[in-house]
């Protein structure tokens, strides 16, 4: 599978808008860019004559076990995509034995998601200015069985996004099942519309401590790039750190998550499990991401394009994927399972 390829395929499946929504990142996408160049810029120090003749990539994450370190990261409205939209993608997230984070912001309800597998999964938490809307989005995905709760913490306000206020994003006549609403009509972006008047910019690390009473579940937070803001999260109560830039959709010029990786998990300290998404592509970016302190990455638009060219297969194949590049890269390291992965490897 060449993930490039695949992308343009998604592209030719796509309304012009919906691709430049999941392709896009904020001001000059230079964020976006550097994501994925930042993996590239490091390299691998390979230990050799070490029997790599069965490879492991299980792992667990907060204690679930999973097949290999690689999460499907929480991305908003997957009908734009396919038709069975997020249930497409939790299906082959459990049929891969990994492990969906279902977005507040999903084109699907929570509950019908979570019925439509018997597989762990996590529930990404925007909170809102409505505590009421916040506590009921809270106890629902408790009551559906989520085992954790994701804590988006880099979408104070939303980004500017050049491409969707062109496009005057919609979300094309789906709903935000969550929330029962559409994106509201708008000369530019619907969703900067409805994240200006409906999401809360006043989040601070109290929440963590308020979500993780309500739900009495872990909250991973997600969205940090900073050491001090880790450890700051860990010390309210945050059982697993999300290195992440929203995929260079947020603050464009932050730096690349891969780049900001280190200085995290070297704060965490094995307080909580760190996690990295951004510009994963490659099953070396996975072997670098575990060398440098993350438990497992999240992977964002390759699922996007799985879905958009062949809906549950799709995703499945892009799974796949990053699975078997992950037992290759981890092999041509002389790892034969993720604990072998260490920091030597990395340069
Ligand atoms: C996202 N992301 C995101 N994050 C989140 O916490 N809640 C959300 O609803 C969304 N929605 C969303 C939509 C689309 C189209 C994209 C591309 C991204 C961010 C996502 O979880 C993740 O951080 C990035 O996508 C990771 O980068 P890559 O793998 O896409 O490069
Ligand atoms: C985005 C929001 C929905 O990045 O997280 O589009």
């Amino acid at each position: 599978m060449d993930l490039t390829l695949l992308e343009g395929l998604a592209k030719g499946n796509l309304t012009p808008g919906t691709y430049d929504y999941y392709a896009g990142g904020a001001d000059d996408e230079l964020t976006l860019a550097d994501n994925v160049a930042a993996w590239q810029r490091m390299r691998l120090r390979p230990r050799v004559l070490r029997d790599v003749s069965d490879v492991d990539t299980a792992t667990t994450v907060l204690g679930t076990p999973v097949s290999m370190p690689v999460l499907v990261a929480p991305t908003a409205y997957h009908k734009l995509a396919h038709p069975e939209g997020e249930i497409a993608t939790a299906r082959a997230a459990a049929g891969a034995d990994t492990l969906m984070i279902a977005s507040t912001l999903a084109t699907t309800s929570l509950e019908d998601i979570a019925a439509s597998i018997a597989a762990p999964r996590w529930f990404q938490l925007y909170v809102h200015r409505d505590q009421g809307m916040t506590e009921s989005l809270i106890e629902r995905a408790v009551g559906a069985g989520y085992e954790a709760i994701v804590l988006t913490v880099d979408l104070a306000v939303l980004g500017h996004r050049p491409r969707d206020e062109r496009n005057a994003f919609s979300i094309e006549g789906h709903e935000m099942a969550n929330l029962q609403t559409g994106t509201p009509d708008s000369e530019g972006s619907g969703l900067a519309a409805y994240a200006d008047s409906a999401i809360d910019p006043g989040l601070t690390f109290e929440h963590i401590e308020w979500i993780s009473s309500l739900s009495g579940l872990p909250v991973l937070v997600k969205g940090i790039v900073r050491g001090d803001d880790a450890s700051a999260a860990v010390d309210a109560g945050a059982a697993g750190i999300m290195v992440s830039n929203h995929g260079g959709r947020q603050l464009d010029t932050c730096l690349a998550t891969a780049d900001a990786l280190e200085e995290v998990a070297a704060a965490v300290a094995g307080r909580a499990e760190v996690y990295v998404d951004g510009g994963v592509r490659r099953g070396t970016d996975v072997v670098k991401a575990l060398a440098l302190g993350a438990r497992a990455v999240l992977v964002g638009r390759p699922i996007l394009w799985g879905l958009a060219v062949d809906g549950a297969s799709g995703v499945a194949d892009v799974l796949e994927f990053f699975r078997a590049a992950t037992v290759r890269a981890m092999a041509l390291c002389g790892a034969s399972s993720v604990d072998e992965v260490d920091r030597s490897l990395v340069a």
